[in-house]
């Protein structure tokens, strides 16, 4: 299924800014040359530096997409959402399993802009960790009840891996949707790290991912801007593919 949103190759590709401090932000940036078109600022380097890190990146032009994973009571996520929104991002994350009116509220104090993103199950996660918090459904289906809440409460967007995108679609076509775990198909090691849902770009852009985030296998890489016009390619032709 092809994502059903027309967005840029080049925006496709969400570079994720984890680095600790605004010096490591403006050398991954510089090492960057300029080429991504839409950047993601993380827990880390936000509670480490702030608004001063969305500056420098603003600078820099480009999308933004704030990832603070918000989960609380729906007062305090409300009145948090109400503060990231003088940032000016596009998107904003809170974790779906904080509940219908937690993700209502979010999306009613964010009236629109930023797009509050839900995160369904983290990439990092398996069924087996599911069981362990007592979840008996498969990852796909606890994505698909998760999103069902999520869509009733208004949210316009999902974070999922690229093995649930069936699943979120099939609750809404015009969910925006996004895909960590992403992880190179040759060339560079392989590593996966602590991602376990991982998927190549091609695969999560033919499953009809909007956007894909990628974190380490750019800012690891020997050349970061080469790295990133690689992806940018693979998504290119995975969409003509499409
Ligand atoms: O380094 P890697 O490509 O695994 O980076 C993944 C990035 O995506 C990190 O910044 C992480 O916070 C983010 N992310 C994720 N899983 C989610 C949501 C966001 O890995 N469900």
């Amino acid at each position: 299924m092809t994502a059903p949103h027309k967005i840029p190759a080049r925006e496709r590709v969400i570079v994720a800014l984890d680095v600790p401090d605004l010096a490591s932000l403006d050398a991954f940036l510089g090492r960057l040359e300029g080429q991504p078109a839409f950047y993601k600022i993380g827990l880390e380097l936000f509670v480490a530096e702030g608004e001063r890190a969305v500056e420098l990146v603003k600078k820099r032009g480009g999308r933004l997409f704030l990832d603070l994973k918000l989960h609380d009571i729906p007062e305090t996520v409300a009145r948090t959402v109400t503060a990231a929104a003088r940032i000016d991002a596009d998107f904003l994350t809170v974790h779906t399993s904080g509940g219908y009116e937690m993700l209502r509220r979010a999306a009613e104090a964010a009236a629109g802009r930023p797009k509050i993103l839900g995160v369904t199950v983290l990439t990092s996660l398996l069924e087996e960790d599911l069981r362990a918090e007592g979840i008996e459904l498969s990852v796909a289906e606890t994505v698909r009840a998760r999103a069902r809440v999520a869509a009733r409460a208004g949210i316009p967007g999902l974070v999922c891996s690229s093995h649930e995108i069936d699943a979120a679609r099939e609750v809404s076509r015009d969910l925006l949707l996004i895909v960590p775990g992403i992880r190179p198909s040759s060339g560079e090691a392989a590593t996966n790290g602590d991602q376990k849902r991982v998927s190549t770009a091609a695969q999560a852009i033919t499953h009809g991912a909007d956007h894909i985030v990628v974190g380490r296998p750019i800012r690891d890489a020997a050349d970061p801007a080469r790295a990133f016009a690689a992806l940018v390619a693979e998504v290119e032709a995975a969409t003509a593919r499409a």
